[in-house]
């Protein structure tokens, strides 16, 4: 299976910028086998490119409505926009999204056929407490998400790798996803301090079917010379 490369934005980026991104990034791609993939933030949404799937970052579970501040199947579907990031830990951890939340959303968006990113993973007083204090994190994560929908890529995010230039070891990612996989066999992604100089051994381990990489992503260039080196 090819590799995934999916580019987390987060609240970085603009229009014009995104736009000179995927055009490089579309180029970077032809003839190559990666599955590149870019979540920009909401106002920078656009048509998926050439070799590229623009998805969004946060959507609410509603076709449109009175929800200040956020983005529905309406606004999505201007851009033909079909794929989600859903559960990302900065949505749990810093915006206050509860499991439940997460839930309605992802149930949502499966109904809507769309392609799901669904992001998990455990904060690092969880992870102090052993792996099974963090698969049992998972399985409250996971709980009434349906890890056989066909269109699911998981991305395990250990929250504290996220941002902080440390990724989980290669032994830890080995571990906590050969036990993800146990609950399903879909794409399952890894994600956290994901850079140039890690990239080559995270993409070697077994049940790593791809990267959501935040801060190394944002310069397209390293991006490119991430998968070079993969
Ligand atoms: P960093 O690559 O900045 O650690 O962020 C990872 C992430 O949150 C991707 O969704």
């Amino acid at each position: 299976m090819s590799l995934i490369f999916a580019a987390n934005f987060k609240t970085n980026h603009t229009r014009k910028s995104t736009a000179e991104y995927l055009e490089k990034f579309s180029s970077f791609l032809e003839g190559r086998s990666e599955k590149g993939y870019v979540f920009p933030p909401a106002t920078a949404l656009t048509e998926s490119v050439k070799n590229v799937t623009v998805g969004t970052q946060n959507p609410y579970p509603a076709r449109s409505g009175s929800f200040t501040g956020e983005i529905g199947l309406d606004q999505l579907e201007e851009f033909e926009c079909k794929t989600v990031l859903i559960g990302h830990s900065e949505r749990r951890h810093v915006l206050g999204e509860t499991l439940e939340q997460v839930r309605e959303k992802y149930n949502f968006y499966k109904e809507q056929g769309y392609e799901i990113f669904f992001c998990i993973g455990e904060p690092l007083e969880v992870k102090e407490e052993g792996v099974d204090a963090v698969m049992g994190y998972i399985a409250d994560q996971v709980e009434g998400i349906d890890l056989n929908y066909d269109k699911l890529v998981i991305a395990y995010e250990p929250v504290w790798a996220i941002g902080t230039g440390k990724s989980a070891t290669a032994e830890d990612i080995a571990d906590i996803h050969t036990r993800i996989k146990k609950l399903s066999d879909k794409p399952l992604l890894y994600g956290g301090s994901v850079k140039v100089a890690n990239i080559n051994e995270i993409a070697k381990i077994d049940n790593v079917d791809g990267v959501l990489v935040g801060t190394a992503s944002w310069n397209v260039d390293d991006f490119c010379k991430m998968i070079e080196e993969a």
